[in-house]
Order: C-alpha cells, then structure tokens, then sequence
C-alpha cells in the first residue's frame, strides 16, 4: 500500500469511528529511539494527555473494549482491562492509590500497576495497546497493536 493510500485509510478508519480526528499517524515512542505509527482502528479515549495525572489509572471504553490509560513516571500507557483468565473486567485494588494494580473480582487473579506479574489463576499479564495522540494532546488508542509492555507515550 503506498503511502497516500495508507493515509487515506488511516483517515477513513478515524472519521467511521465518529472520532474526527486532526492528526492521524501520530506515534508513541518505544524508549528504544524508535517510533510507532497509530494505524486505521485507532480511536479516541476522550482524554487529553495534559489531563492525565502522574501515577492515575483511568477506565475508558475504546472500541468496545475495557481499557485502562494509566500514567506512571516513563509515560502513558493503554492497558486492556479484561482479566486474562477468563475476560472478566479487572478493578483497581485501590481507587486512591492506583498503583497498587488491578485485581480480577471473578477469581481474584491480581496484577501491578503495569499488569505485570498476574496471580493465579491468570495466566499472562494484561495486554498493552499502542497510544498515541492528535495534535490538540487528544489519547488515542489503537486496540489492534499490541506492544511491549515497556513502552510508554512519553508526556
Ligand atoms: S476471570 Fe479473572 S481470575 Fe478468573
């Protein structure tokens, strides 16, 4: 696919999903010094980054999927909020202090603040989605790529 044609799906994919989005194609760093490109799924968590506080986890629906944004000291980070186990919505263990992680109401399986670390009976850790943002600081999140759970949007 060349490159206007890949841009043009990128804006198609925005603007069916209701999000008019101004800036496709924005990126996330991957602290590697190399960049990742939101793609044509993308949509928007309706939460500028500026307004996203240091150590906060926020539930957010994104294409009809449970995710939590969460901001620690390397950046913001989209994490999915289904438990591993069996796909139950995992909770923060602590409204005010979110960086006690997430803990599964069904079974009772726990995870860090980066959902690392799952506890029995989850059997990975949660699943990290590419963030990325327009140029007015609007998150967006693209549910189709999953990364490295060390990679952050850094603000
Ligand atoms: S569904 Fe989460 S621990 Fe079973």
């Amino acid at each position: 696919m060349d490159e206007e044609r890949r841009r043009f799906c990128q804006y198609a994919g925005l603007v069916i999903l209701g999000t008019a989005l101004p800036s496709c194609g924005s990126s996330a760093s991957t602290g590697d010094g190399g960049q990742l490109a939101c793609g044509p799924v993308s949509a928007s968590a309706g939460i500028n980054i500026a307004d996203i506080p240091l150590n906060s986890a926020m539930a957010v629906t994104i294409n009809a999927e449970p995710i939590f944004i969460c901001r620690d000291s390397k950046g913001v980070y989209a994490l999915d909020a289904r438990c591993t186990h069996v796909g139950t919505n995992v909770n923060l263990k602590s409204a005010q202090d979110p960086t006690q992680g997430f803990m599964c109401p069904l079974h009772f399986a726990t995870y860090d603040f980066n959902g690392d670390h799952p506890t029995a009976p989850a059997p990975l850790p949660l699943a990290h989605y590419l963030v990325c943002t327009t140029v007015g600081g609007e998150v967006v999140v693209d549910t189709q790529q999953e990364v490295a759970s060390t990679i952050r949007f850094r603000v």
